[in-house]
């Protein structure tokens, strides 16, 4: 791919404080932490599944834009980020249609999806001049996504929270960086500044953090929900289809609670089907996800908090020298260039 491309939209560049995506998360997420997210210069995506109707959508739009105005207003010289919208759940075309064009009304320039076929949502949401991110788990399913014109891929990699993906980042980004010049965004493990700076060099444009933010005030979650995420380490964390009937990454402390044996889960009923739980229990509710970047997480912040410390990181990040070796290589290289040079010149 040509080094030059713009892969980013320079709006929505333009908006960011880093290069960091606070990703959406069913039940943890509400309008308090998108909200909280666009205010200190990051991109807020905020789940339609976790409005129990369009109602209290609508409404949660409505106050996430006040927070954003005033906040604009009482710091201009403050970066507001992007409102975003996650689609996760397949609904009928028209009710599809309907919930796009609140979007559109409340000025939501990205739509996430995460459901199959992204042509539906491609073709209306290009319609009003906005744009798709869709996400992925595998380099085979990046290709079909960029086929059905999506402007963004949200690569789910290995580690990552809720469905993740089991391809290793170091593979995932690059090889889908070779054959798509849209925006790529690196999903899956990441916690800190450094990882926000390590994302950009396999070559995505965004860091799509989810566990990180579920550490946070803003996140709607229970007390026990943060002290596990405190206290587990990345092995606390069990990848396994056996709770959803699709793989996700549960924290094992989460399934002991609700009465479960993480080494022996049942036989998953189905997806949808939670007859295989104890009863009453429903998976995102009661047993509770997160990715491997839990290691790294060691106390719940404000979001304020916890972006300027990112911030500060990746940029220290940004100053790290590369290895000393390399230029040592460099120099040799370009020694022996300029003797290949003198050699060519003497033959000529
Ligand atoms: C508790 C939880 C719930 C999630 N729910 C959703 C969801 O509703 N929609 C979605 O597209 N992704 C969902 N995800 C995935 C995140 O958007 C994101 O891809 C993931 O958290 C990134 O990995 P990380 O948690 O290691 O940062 C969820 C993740 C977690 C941890």
């Amino acid at each position: 791919m040509d080094g030059g491309a713009v892969t980013l939209d320079p709006q929505i560049r333009d908006s960011l404080s880093l290069p960091l995506v606070c990703a959406p998360m069913s039940t943890v997420t509400g309008p308090e932490l998108v909200a909280a997210a666009c205010a200190s210069g990051v991109m807020g995506v905020l789940p339609r599944h976790n409005a129990s109707s369009l109602e209290e959508f609508t409404a949660w739009l409505k106050a996430i834009r006040r927070t954003n105005t005033t906040a604009a207003a009482a710091d201009p010289g403050q970066k507001v980020g992007p409102l975003a919208v996650n689609f996760a759940r397949r609904t009928e075309s028209s009710v599809l249609r309907q919930e796009l064009e609140v979007c559109a009304e409340f000025g939501v320039r990205v739509i996430v999806n995460s459901m199959g076929d992204p042509r539906e949502v491609v073709n209306i949401v290009h319609d009003w001049g906005g744009l798709v991110y869709h996400d992925v788990t595998t380099v085979a399913h990046a290709e079909k996504a960029v086929e059905r014109g999506v402007d963004g891929l949200t690569c789910i990699v290995s580690g990552g929270g809720g469905h993740s993906g089991t391809v290793s980042p170091l593979v995932f980004i690059p090889a889908v960086r070779r054959m798509f010049e849209g925006t790529i965004l690196l999903a899956g493990g990441i916690s800190t500044g450094e990882g926000i700076r390590a994302a950009e060099i396999l070559g995505a444009d965004l860091a799509y953090l989810g566990t990180r933010f579920i550490a946070t005030d803003e996140a709607r979650v229970d007390q026990a929900y943060h002290r596990q995420l405190v206290e587990s380490r990345a092995s606390d964390v069990l990848y396994t289809a056996a709770v959803s009937a699709i793989p996700a990454n549960w924290l094992r402390r989460s399934l002991e609670a609700v009465g479960l044996n993480p080494d022996a889960l049942p036989v998953p009923a189905g997806r949808g089907d939670y007859s295989h739980l104890p009863t009453g229990i429903r998976p995102w509710r009661d047993i509770w996800s997160a990715g491997q970047g839990v290691e790294l997480i060691d106390e719940i912040v404000g979001v304020t908090e916890l972006v300027g410390r990112l911030q500060q990181q990746y940029h220290d990040a940004c100053r790290i020298d590369p290895f000393a070796g390399a230029h040592v290589e460099a120099g040799a290289h370009t020694r022996s260039e300029e003797a290949a040079r003198a050699g060519t010149g003497a033959r000529s």
